[in-house]
């Protein structure tokens, strides 16, 4: 079978990524009609050598992987290649793969998490198949049917199962990836891709409770810009974050609050999409996030935390508002006694409170609830979004896919 003489046997602890690749041409077009991913041809291979789990509080995110990954190959001329689960183990590519030069590679963040009859649910997986899909056509990597990579995402985090911490806050951290892996220095569409998963077991972001991060507004440096990537999750947007976040932290600032243009907009927070709650100058309490104008990753615990804004606080009078809002208006509310609250968003804390700004070295300061390093808008998304994701609530968001 093509797949195995594109694959080492996996006892060799290395997947080999298309040697074939070698002889496409950079420029071939992936021809219509070639085989989507297909669930049923997986195959599995189990470690011999089972890894021992580690102590919950030894956890720390991705630096621990579980027994397995999921590989599936693609290539230009074959389409998809049959799935395979195996042991965790290095890739082998070719030092001039494109993924290494020109940045062919995408990956999504999803968790694993145990409800408390210890069944195994995801949380809107549609979403990042939907969000990786939109970044491998991005940078010229293919795509793929959503509901059958998550079928075979599932299965291999049944396979996994021991590693999924059964308290709540502990989760199983998904990491589909997408590269490149034509052999060339030739710019071009890669003739062939490797997409794998792998995952690694997470502690809860807030081992002692909430803690209210301070913000530096960035102006040196722009994470996105109109009719660039900043909306798709490519590799190539991540490397160049981390010198201001360097920068930011020797200041003592825990994230970069990224502004765009003269204006000074607010986009996004480190890798968080950002929300403000403000008495808005009509004087009508507002939750505000960036519009989707293509300079924002499309988050999917924004989305969430949008409509269940619209579904539980517009009845009590808030206004739900994906408008553009500069840091000056949040500077003003301030002052002005109208800044309610701000947070980020994202899979990894759910919600991560804000207390203060410092923008061109004044502090705009954020008000916490008494006592708490949290706002009350803030804890009430994360007790909603997490009573979801862990399946105390029936709630069409987390599936269940315990075999
Ligand atoms: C730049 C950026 N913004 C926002 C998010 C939040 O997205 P999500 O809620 O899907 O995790 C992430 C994390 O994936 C990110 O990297």
């Amino acid at each position: 079978m093509l797949a195995r003489r594109l694959l080492r046997p996996a006892t060799a602890r290395q997947l080999t990524v298309p040697l074939l690749a070698q002889s496409y041409s950079s420029s071939s077009p992936a021809p219509k009609g070639t085989p989507d991913i297909d669930p049923s041809a997986l195959t599995i291979e189990k470690t011999a050598s089972p890894k021992p789990l580690l102590p919950a509080a030894d956890l720390v995110f991705g630096r621990n992987f579980t027994d397995h990954m999921l590989s599936i190959e693609w290539t230009a001329r074959d389409g998809w290649l049959p799935p395979r689960i195996t042991p965790y183990q290095n890739l082998s590519l070719d030092p001039s793969a494109c993924v290494f030069h020109y940045a062919f590679t995408c990956f999504e963040g999803m968790k694993a998490y145990k409800d408390p009859s210890n069944r195994i649910r995801l949380f809107r997986p549609d979403r990042n198949m939907h969000r990786l899909n939109r970044s491998s056509s991005r940078i010229a990597l293919p795509t793929f049917s959503g509901p059958k990579f998550v079928e075979l995402i599932s299965k291999f985090v049944n396979l996994e199962d021991r590693f999924i911490p059964k308290q709540k806050g502990y989760s199983l951290y998904i990491r589909p990836t997408m590269i490149g892996t034509q052999n060339t220095l030739g710019v071009g569409p890669p003739g062939s891709a490797l997409l794998y998963v792998i995952a690694s077991p997470v502690g809860p972001y807030y081992p002692t409770g909430f803690k209210a991060i301070s913000l530096e507004a960035t102006e040196s440096a722009v994470r996105a810009w109109p009719g660039g990537v900043g909306d798709r999750k490519l590799g190539a947007n991540y490397a160049p974050c981390i010198v201001p976040q360097i920068d930011a932290a020797k200041r003592g600032y825990q994230q970069n609050l990224w502004l765009f243009g003269e204006e000074g907009y607010v986009t996004e927070v480190g890798t968080m999409n950002m929300f403000v709650a403000w008495v808005n100058e009509e004087g009508v309490k507002e939750l505000i996030t960036a519009p989707l104008d293509g300079t924002i990753l499309e988050g999917v615990t924004r989305e969430s935390i949008l409509e269940l804004a619209r579904e539980r606080l517009v009845p009590e009078g808030w206004k739900v508002s994906e408008e553009k809002y500069t840091i000056a208006q949040m500077k003003k509310a301030a002052d002005e006694g109208r800044l309610l609250e701000a947070f980020g968003a994202g899979t990894a804390a759910v919600v991560s409170p804000v207390k203060a700004v410092t923008y061109r070295g004044e502090e705009i300061k954020i008000p916490l609830s008494p006592g708490k390093e949290t706002g009350p808008l803030a804890e009430k998304f994360w007790n909603w979004m997490l009573a979801i994701q862990y399946g105390e609530v029936d709630h069409p968001w987390s599936q269940v896919i315990s075999e």
